[in-house]
């Protein structure tokens, strides 16, 4: 049986999390789903961004849906963010981030890329300390981490027939942290045979290239800081936020997250858009359940319904008139 952790969160969490949830309901017959708290509003209430029972279903049924949370501008004496304890302590240790044209909302066509973050480590560590009037954030790259960043990469490359692998750092100005990287991840791809595929940019670079040419780059794999920033960068091409998708995964649980935040300039308004959401839901689907072709249907319907919005609706149409009408195509 397939089961499924469904944790909202805050913001529009709680209102674009169900929705994926019905979608899912629909293609997964038999689909069995636990919800579980974690963020700023079960922080305040339990005094813990992720509560024990939180992390232990999300083991326990190897595969969750995260919405959003919130996170207070400040340092707040014991919180730390729920989506990156749960990376940390469910060992999701890579984020996919897919980058497609969809009709209407894209403002270019024909671009299909995918962003892989490691996700464990790089200056995410969260080791800050003062020295004498200098603040100093660690940057850790592992050996280990960097190896089964590329494993992922290998499976994801064979799964979209890759046509270019670029590996991105900034290993000229750290050569250490940098090259490791670099020279761990394409000595990977390398022994798997990948070689023909796969080059370099330097992370400055490669911003540039997602922006002058989106339609040359296929798969970006990357340390945890420049994927977070490229990804985002790179989400313009998709629709933005409230059409960007991600999966954090590991060796045996994955975590589907859309990529924006709890917006709540738009939380309660009934206008977050529940693609994000939705997409996620597909990645969960295509890349951990191995359902690719349930995953197809859905990126199919999805893209009848925005083809079908006219201009004027644009913007406009609600979460509920979404879920409808991706519903109505399944
Ligand atoms: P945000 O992603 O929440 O919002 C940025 C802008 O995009 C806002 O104008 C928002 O209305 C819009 N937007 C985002 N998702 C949308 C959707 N589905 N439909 C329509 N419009 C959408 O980022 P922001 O404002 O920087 O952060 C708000 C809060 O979210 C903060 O507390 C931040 O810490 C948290 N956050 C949490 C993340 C997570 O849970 N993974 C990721 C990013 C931010
Ligand atoms: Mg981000």
């Amino acid at each position: 049986m397939t089961k499924l952790c469904v944790i909202p969160g805050d913001g529009i969490g709680p209102e674009v999390v169900p929705v994926a949830v019905r979608v899912l309901e629909k293609l997964v017959p038999g689909l069995k789903t636990i919800e579980a708290e974690a963020g700023w509003t079960c922080f305040q209430r339990h005094g813990t961004a992720v509560p024990e029972r939180t992390l232990k279903l999300l083991l326990e049924t190897g595969a969750g849906l995260f919405g959003a949370v919130s996170s207070p501008a400040r340092k707040v004496e014991g919180y730390r963010s729920a989506i990156l304890t749960l990376r940390q302590d469910a060992d999701l240790y890579v984020n996919l981030r897919p980058v497609r044209s969809w009709p209407q909302v894209s403002p270019q066509q024909d671009v299909d890329l995918i962003v892989l973050r490691e996700n464990s480590e790089g200056l995410y560590v969260g080791i800050e300390r003062m020295d004498a009037g200098t603040a100093i954030a660690e940057c850790h790259i592992s050996e280990a981490a960097c190896v089964r960043l590329a494993r992922k990469a290998c499976l994801v490359a064979r799964h979209r027939s890759a046509r270019r692998i670029t590996v991105v750092h900034k290993a000229n100005v750290l050569p250490l942290t940098g090259g490791l990287f670099r020279d761990t991840v394409r000595t990977v791809l390398r022994d798997e045979g990948l070689d023909p595929l796969v080059d370099e940019r330097l992370v400055d670079v490669a911003a540039l290239e997602l922006v002058a040419a989106p339609r040359s780059v296929d798969m970006l794999v990357t340390s945890n800081l420049f994927g977070d920033i490229l990804s985002d960068l790179a989400s313009h091409w998709c629709g933005g936020l409230g059409m960007a998708p991600s999966l954090n995964w590991g060796d045996r649980v994955a975590l589907a997250e859309p990529v924006h935040g709890s917006a709540p300039d738009i939380a309660g308004s009934g206008r977050a858009n529940p693609i994000a959401a939705i997409l996620s839901a597909a990645l969960l689907l295509r890349y951990h359940w191995r359902m690719p072709e349930l995953a197809g249907r859905l990126d199919t319907a999805v893209e009848e319904v925005l083809r079908e919005l006219t201009l004027a609706n644009l913007g406009t149409t609600t979460t509920a008139e979404i879920e409808r009408a991706v519903l109505q195509r399944l």
